[in-house]
């Protein structure tokens, strides 16, 4: 069945690079429906779209639609996919707190298809704290944010807030509209976020996951078509749609979950930071202080079960499981040993020292090894490609 889009045009100077990216989804008989604000009909002209796109360009709220008996509702229900490129800082706040005060915002009230967003703006805007503040608000209620690309902007600076290029945007779109169904049929495992180990009824030993890594995993592999079940340590994210979603709290029932699971599993992927301790006896009652300020306190730990390691003993025949070594130092070395270890078909590892690499950032740095000693080193990328480049070489090996 065709596919149709709404692309959502607001009001900053790439808005006139937006008329490549209709026509080019047109002559792949994509149905395209644009909804303009106001500003960004200072910026190009409604009749561009319309000449394009082959369809009345929405604009105005109040206008009296010959298609739909209510506007936004209408326009919105047709859509598999809502794009909003160039996005700017205001209509991403606007986004962010729910307003509806254009066509526009109350038609991504209304949508319930996938949201991607495409910021576009002054490095400065981009960078602001209230932008970035709105940018995580976005993520949080599951809508896909495209980085900006770095270069010369219009404005004449030289920062990050380009619009991607228009094949970028393009091959998200194509992605997000056709996702592959590789792992259709298939049942994955995924671990994801921080394990806490209790100290006492209050107070708990943690580490910093966000669970964005083995979220986007559990999320694309899901897209891909997979049963998905996601066993999640302390995580301040909202669960992905459509996957069996099991918390857990400490390292040892995370390990008993997986346990259970792992017969029926294809594919396991060990995104979690589990904590290697934990306390050995936990206080029943809050501890108190003594009220001396140089007082001590000592804790013993015990090791808690390596859960990979207690898997990739009993794994499968064809059963895939992947790891992840966090590593500070001697990167390959350690994980090529945590790979042997757990009996991984192969290791994501990443440096958890580097910027934009690892732990709570939206971006990893990895390197796969597998194990006929294969070493492949990936670029700066966001979490969701890292997800998509674990997932394409997973397919590989089945
Ligand atoms: O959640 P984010 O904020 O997005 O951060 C992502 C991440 C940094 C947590 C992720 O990219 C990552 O590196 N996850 C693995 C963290 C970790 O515990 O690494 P490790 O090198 O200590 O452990 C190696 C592997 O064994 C991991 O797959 C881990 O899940 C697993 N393990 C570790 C200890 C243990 N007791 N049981 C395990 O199964």
């Amino acid at each position: 069945m065709a596919k149709t889009v709404g692309i959502g045009v607001t009001g900053g100077i790439a808005a006139y690079k937006i008329a490549d990216l209709v026509s080019r989804l047109k002559k792949e008989d994509i149905d395209v429906i644009v909804i303009m604000t106001e500003a960004a009909t200072k910026f190009i002209t409604p009749l561009t779209f319309k000449t394009l796109s082959d369809r009345e360009v929405l604009v105005d709220l109040w206008d009296d639609s010959k298609e739909w008996k209510v506007q936004h509702v209408g326009a919105a229900e047709q859509l598999d996919l809502l794009v909003i490129a160039p996005a700017t800082a205001n209509f991403i706040a606007k986004v962010a707190h729910g307003l509806a005060d254009d066509l526009l915002s109350t038609i991504v009230l209304a949508n319930t298809a996938p949201l991607l967003l495409v910021p576009a703006m002054n490095s400065n805007m981009y960078k602001n704290q209230a932008v970035q503040d709105n940018i995580k608000k976005l993520k949080d209620y599951g809508y896909m944010v495209m980085e900006p690309n770095s270069g010369v902007l219009a404005c004449g600076v030289t920062g990050q807030g380009r619009l991607p290029e228009i094949d970028q945007i393009y091959a998200e779109i194509k992605r997000l509209l056709f996702p592959k169904q590789d792992l259709l049929g298939k049942r994955v495992m995924v671990n994801a976020g921080t394990t806490c180990e209790d100290i006492d009824p209050v107070r708990f030993i943690a580490n910093r996951s966000t669970g964005k890594m083995g979220f986007s995993i559990a999320q694309d592999a899901q897209t891909r078509g997979a049963d998905v079940i996601l066993v999640c340590g302390n995580s301040p994210l909202e669960p992905p749609l459509g996957v069996e979603f099991v918390p857990v709290w400490g390292a040892e029932e995370m390990c008993e979950v997986m346990q259970k699971y792992q017969p029926a599993c294809d594919i396991i992927i060990g995104a979690a930071a589990v904590g290697d301790f934990r306390i050995k006896t936990r206080a029943e009652q809050k501890m108190k202080k003594t009220g001396n300020a140089s007082e001590e306190l000592v804790l013993t730990l015990v090791g808690t079960p390596d859960i990979l390691k207690t898997l990739g003993k009993n794994k499968k025949p064809k059963q895939i499981m992947v790891g992840f070594a966090a590593e500070t130092e001697n990167i390959l070395e350690n994980a090529k040993k945590k790979l042997d270890s757990k009996n991984l078909d192969f290791i994501v590892a990443n440096d958890v020292t580097m910027e934009g690499a690892g732990f709570s950032s939206d971006t990893n740095i990895v390197t796969f090894i597998s194990r006929n000693g294969e070493i492949e080193s990936l670029p700066k990328m966001s979490k969701q490609d890292v997800a998509a480049a674990i997932l394409d070489k997973v397919v590989k090996l089945l």
